[in-house]
């Protein structure tokens, strides 16, 4: 029985990594094997390509550059990781996927369409994620936040940006969502944790019946 990958994508501060953990929470409750995970990284090889893409390293170098090393890198965890992992069952939860790359370096980064869905096919050889969980905040909500988060500590090379960036990939993020809305679902992310836990977990609930997998009412609906 094949698993379901499921993405979550966002600005900075939207609360992805909390609402990661609750809806691992909510689908271990119903018996399913989970498997949390992250980009840039989630394997060895793309854990070592995270280290150079957030340092800076690759920035003087230019958005194609840090394209194709975050192309790099999810081709690596895709086909080391991934792809296994849902064949095995497991229900793959991701924080960040493809939708960041089209949104930080298609949109903000200006690279040129073509090049970038060139790109795109070839670091996931056609591994769509069956659901990508957008969750929607206001970029000054988000920026207030993420320094709330990070306290004195230093901004990594994508958190040193402006809020005029912030807005313009919030627009590209709902663009996206309007382009494809079987796959991307909006999710108001200026509530309380438990509220919005709740819609997601509305939404995968769905998606698994819809697949013929058992959620917690014991349902299951032929394929
Ligand atoms: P991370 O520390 O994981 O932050 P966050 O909590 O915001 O996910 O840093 C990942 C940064 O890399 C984030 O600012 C977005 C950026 N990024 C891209 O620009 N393109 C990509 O394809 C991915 C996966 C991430």
């Amino acid at each position: 029985m094949q698993g379901l990958f499921i993405t979550f994508e966002g600005g900075e501060g939207a609360g992805k990594s909390t609402q990661i953990g609750l809806l691992a929470d909510h689908l271990r409750a119903d018996g399913d094997d989970v498997l949390v995970t992250r980009e840039p990284g989630g394997s060895p090889g793309a854990e070592a390509v995270r280290h150079v893409i957030l340092s800076g390293a690759a920035e003087p170098f230019g958005p194609a550059m840090e394209a194709l090393l975050f192309a790099a890198a999810r081709n690596d965890h895709v086909e080391q990781v991934i792809r296994q992992a849902l064949k095995a069952g497991q229900m793959v939860l991701c924080d960040r996927y493809i939708d960041s790359s089209r949104v930080y370096q298609g949109v903000t980064g200006n690279l040129d369409p073509d090049l970038m869905r060139a790109i795109e096919r070839a670091a996931i050889n056609g591994l769509m994620p069956d659901m990508t969980i957008i969750l929607d905040l206001p970029a000054e909500v988000g920026l207030q936040r993420a320094h709330a988060r990070r306290g004195a500590g230093t901004a990594d090379r994508f958190e040193k940006e402006t809020i005029d960036l912030h807005r313009k990939r919030r627009d590209a993020y709902l663009a996206i969502a309007t382009a494809e809305p079987e796959r991307c679902k909006v999710i108001a992310a200026n509530r309380s944790a438990d509220e919005i836990a709740a819609d997601i977990a509305a939404l995968v609930d769905r998606l698994k019946t819809s697949r013929g997998l058992k959620t917690k009412q014991g349902i299951e609906v032929a394929k």
